[in-house]
């Protein structure tokens, strides 16, 4: 059984969320920083803090061969727990049941709100006061796994989606490396 102290983080663009696991691992290890990227922003800052990385385009490759040269890579590494954070693809069923119950996701709603896209565009439009964002474990279905914790974030008078998400992204750079370290304990 790996050790659920290694973590991959995986990631397709800016890795903000993947600096403050970074940043703010005490319970864990980071393994290995994936993205399927390899020009991401994230990759680069990564390369920089001299963690090992894995990139690898996933244009034109069929989905599952995809994901079996990824859970390759995870377990080269011996990676034991995977947070995805902004790996902007979906994986597939035979990935999610190699690794299940071991990948975590942030999202930008309080889940099981708004699923899916547009998450700060839809709870303005619906009038929310509160919006945030959740760490959930990753099932199949999309955004619908375990919530393992959630952050709240107010809406204000006026707020546009950019605002918002900023200020969700704050939120998130908090809770995820709380709920983390609280998760490879278990
Ligand atoms: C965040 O908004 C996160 O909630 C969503 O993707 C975005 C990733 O941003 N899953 P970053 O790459 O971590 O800055």
């Amino acid at each position: 059984m790996p050790d659920p102290k290694r973590v991959a983080i995986l990631i397709s663009g800016r890795g903000s969320n993947m600096r403050a696991l970074v940043d703010r691992a005490c319970n864990y290890e980071v393994a290995l920083v994936g993205s399927n990227k390899a020009e991401a922003a994230g990759v680069a800052w990564a390369r920089d803090r001299r963690l090992q990385t894995w990139t690898r385009e996933s244009k034109g490759i069929d989905k599952e061969e995809y994901d079996r040269l990824l859970s390759a890579a995870l377990e080269e590494h011996q990676v034991g727990t995977i947070a995805l954070a902004g790996f902007m693809r979906i994986l597939s069923p035979w990935f999610v049941e190699r690794w299940a119950g071991r990948i975590l996701n942030i999202h930008p709603s309080l889940l099981p709100k708004y699923r899916g896209l547009d998450t700060h565009a839809r709870a303005i439009e619906a009038g929310d006061g509160v919006a945030g964002c959740s760490v959930h474990i990753v099932t199949e279905e999309l955004d619908a796994g375990e919530v393992l914790g959630r952050a709240e974030v107010l809406v204000e008078i006026g707020d546009t989606p950019e605002r918002l998400a900023e200020r969700v992204l704050a939120a998130e750079h908090r809770l995820y490396p709380q709920v983390l370290n609280e998760f490879v304990l278990r």
